[in-house]
């Protein structure tokens, strides 16, 4: 077992390959945090405890013995109950009051886990579970935290489902997870940006003293912020030292607080932001929050993200999809907009091929020539699509490519039939309706919305038999309210709830369609959606001096195969970057091509061929393999992504600009077999992979204006 339960000192041990997590059920029949970290022996824990006793918290002084809860480190701490600490959970009980103090009841170990009804959530495989029961004094509000282990992997999960028991109803104000660090000698890394930027800063600030974190309060994850952090040591580096990482299965809002408390310990607390959020639970009712992942390593945080990415491809991402072939795709957008046709397409599809692309994607404007119009009724443009969208995907399939088709199920423009019909299907405030991008977003708590979208996408899909969806979103929530709920606390959860409730219908009725989301760029680049679309649009920057750093700040959390990722000629930057930069950091995940290959020379569309094929033999370092950073700074980044059974890598380097003092670079690999011979492409000569990692490889010719990229493979050599 991985899990286990101490009766004589009532401690939960929680065991993965490398990490333990512990706590016990203390004197106050409170769950109190030991210990997390490396993997350590079973023994009894409780002398790291500290007590402190009458710190000014409200005690229970007939039971507790003057003991302050604000002072030792818990578990399920709850609202205005005497810790004073950020709380994990808060409710309003049946009897209109706040405050409920928690208590052990009862608790039970299994294989496997239960699912979490409504709410995307980490596989059972491989997995054994901790169900820990809590009840308030009364006995009529139940708290029941469950951790799931996944051994191999060094990820533990935590979730709460809260039970009304009372007669009343009950106000869930906040059910987050919480988890308690001893000390505070940490830095909290955050990944920050922008539209256009997603993820490219990678923030690292030293914990103080107060309340640290970052949250969401727009209906989506975002652009600026991500449910990812991690807590690491002063002194981990990329390579080695102790990281607490932490990503949450959701793509709603968020709230992530990192809380130095008064005694220099460090609380963690994430979940559901409380923005707006107030969900009220009918007598017998239960909310299930989703769940937060955590790994620790003391291997850097190189090691975190690996721990993630190994760990999402197993049990986050559809199987079916995690470790197989990404469709080499091209997508219409960044070439035409929404200037697209059947001719277009079907001269297009010739070149695609050309180029070695393996399926169209027709991207937005196939039911409208702007932004103003469409969405919601999703009636094709009969001017630009005459024979309709079922005909041109059996002239695409009969040129020997895929078919994939842009959708943004979630809104309704102003100008719409389903608008002009349904106003009161959007979310808006009493107060006015405001169109951003001419759209505003359907109510997707409300089932008839739902049900109104699944009919109206499969009866488009299943005439066309798309082997891939875009699946985008290009508005945020504001002006939160829905015409329909009395409930207006829930519209924000309900609506992320209703999202789901679409993807898990559309991918249970075409199980074979590949799903990329999308939300103008990376908006909603999150776990909850990775659980339905293997990949993501990680950003509309497509250039590659942007892109790679976009590419790395997300690979924190997520791997390279979870990111869409297009040759494209974007310039955001100004300069114009060359094809062989343009395709090294495109091939870094899943890729594919956003241009028009027709207005290129027969030799330029050979050389994307062969830029084609390539991506096919290395794809498996992208699909399987391990990333490791080797340095990012202001005028380099550079990485290797290696194979499972580490015969196979591919180093990448960018040089950003001109440097006459940087004229050449000694790189030391990362990751490779210390003892296996590679054959280096760079010089076509054989080393150790010792030598690799160790003495390291110079790299010349980085004296280039504007720019530049090296790729190098190595192979195994046996
Ligand atoms: C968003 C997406 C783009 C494209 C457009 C279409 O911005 O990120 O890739 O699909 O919408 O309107």
């Amino acid at each position: 077992m991985d899990i286990i339960f101490e009766s004589t000192t009532r401690t939960f041990y929680l065991n993965t390959k490398n990490s333990t997590y512990a706590f016990f059920i203390n004197e106050l029949g409170v769950s109190e945090h030991l210990y997390y970290g490396k993997r350590i022996p079973q023994q009894d824990l409780r002398g790291i405890c500290f007590r402190q006793t009458y710190s000014f918290a409200p005690y229970d002084s007939v039971v507790g013995d003057r003991v302050s809860p604000d002072t030792f480190l818990q578990e399920a701490p709850s609202g205005n109950a005497g810790d004073s600490r950020i709380c994990a959970l808060s409710f309003v009980d049946s009897q209109g009051k706040y405050g409920s103090r928690l208590f052990y009841a009862e608790h039970s170990i299994r294989e496997g886990r239960e699912p979490i009804v409504g709410l995307p959530y980490s596989s059972a495989e491989g997995a054994q579970s901790l169900e820990l029961v809590l009840r308030n004094k009364r006995g009529d509000l139940e708290v029941r935290v469950f951790y799931v282990v996944w051994k191999e992997e060094d990820v533990v999960a935590k979730h709460t489902q809260v039970r009304n028991l009372a007669d009343g109803d009950i106000r869930v104000l906040k059910a987050s997870a919480c988890v308690d660090l001893w000390g505070s000698e940490y830095d909290l890394v955050e990944l920050y940006g922008s539209y256009h930027h997603e993820r490219e800063f990678v923030q690292r600030t030293p914990l103080k003293r107060g309340v640290q974190g970052n949250f969401s309060e727009r209906g989506a994850s975002g652009h600026e912020s991500n449910p990812f952090f991690a807590v690491c040591a002063h002194d981990a580096t990329e390579d080695r030292g102790d990281v607490y990482a932490f990503n949450f299965v959701y793509s709603g809002n968020f709230k992530n607080e990192i809380q130095v408390d008064k005694l220099g310990n460090t609380r963690v607390v994430s979940g559901i932001s409380d923005y707006a959020f107030e969900h009220v639970l009918p007598s017998g009712g239960n909310f299930c929050s989703p769940e937060l992942l955590m790994t620790y390593t003391d291997g850097g945080l190189g090691q975190m993200s690996r721990n993630f990415h190994t760990f999402i491809r197993r049990k986050i991402v559809p199987p079916r999809f995690a470790f197989s072939h990404r469709p080499i795709v091209l997508n219409t957008w960044e070439a035409f907009g929404f200037e697209i046709d059947e001719q277009k397409i079907l001269d297009l599809a010739d070149s695609a091929k050309e180029i070695g692309a393996e399926l169209l994607v027709v991207d937005d404007g196939w039911f409208r020539n702007d932004d103003a119009k469409g969405l919601g009724d999703f009636a094709v443009c009969k001017e630009k699509f005459p024979s309709g969208l079922a005909r041109l995907s059996e002239k695409v399939h009969e040129k020997g490519l895929m078919f994939g088709l842009w959708f943004e199920p979630e809104m309704a423009n102003g100008q719409s039939e389903l608008y002009a019909a349904r106003p009161d299907w959007v979310i808006c405030s009493a107060d006015a309706q405001y169109f951003s991008r001419g759209q505003a977003v359907l109510d997707l708590g409300n089932p008839e919305v739902v049900e109104y979208l699944f009919a109206k996408m499969s009866e488009i899909l299943d005439g066309v038999g798309a082997e891939y969806i875009k699946w985008d979103m290009n508005r945020y929530i504001s002006e939160v309210g829905s015409s329909r709920a009395a409930r207006q606390g829930e519209v924000f959860h309900r609506y992320i709830l209703g999202v789901y409730e679409l993807l898990r219908r559309i991918t249970e009725r075409y199980p074979y369609t590949l799903i990329e989301t999308c939300a103008g760029g990376g908006g909603r680049f999150d776990l909850g959606m990775l659980y339905y679309s293997p990949q993501i649009w990680t950003s509309d920057n497509t250039d590659p001096f942007s892109r790679v750093n976009i590419q790395l700040g997300t690979s924190y959390a997520y791997p390279p195969s979870s990111m869409g990722s297009h040759f494209t000629e974007a310039k955001v930057s100004g300069l114009d970057a060359g094809k062989e930069l343009r395709y090294a950091t495109a091939a870094f995940g899943a890729y594919g091509y956003e241009f028009d290959p027709r207005k290129l020379s027969k030799g330029a569309r050979a050389r994307l061929r062969e830029y084609s094929q390539q991506y096919k033999r290395e794809e498996n370092v992208v699909l399987r393999g391990d990333l490791y950073r080797i340095c990012s700074c202001d005028d380099v980044a550079a990485y290797i992504q290696v194979s499972e059974d580490k015969t196979q890598a591919v180093f990448t380097l960018v040089q950003f600009f001109f440097s006459t003092a940087q004229q050449s670079r000694l790189v030391r690999m990362k990751g490779l077999n210390a003892d296996a011979v590679y054959r280096c492409s760079l010089d076509n000569k054989n080393y150790s992979g010792s030598i690799l990692m160790n003495a390291g490889i110079r790299i010349g010719g980085l004296e280039h204006r504007g720019g530049k990229a090296v790729r190098i493979t190595f192979v195994e050599q046996r």
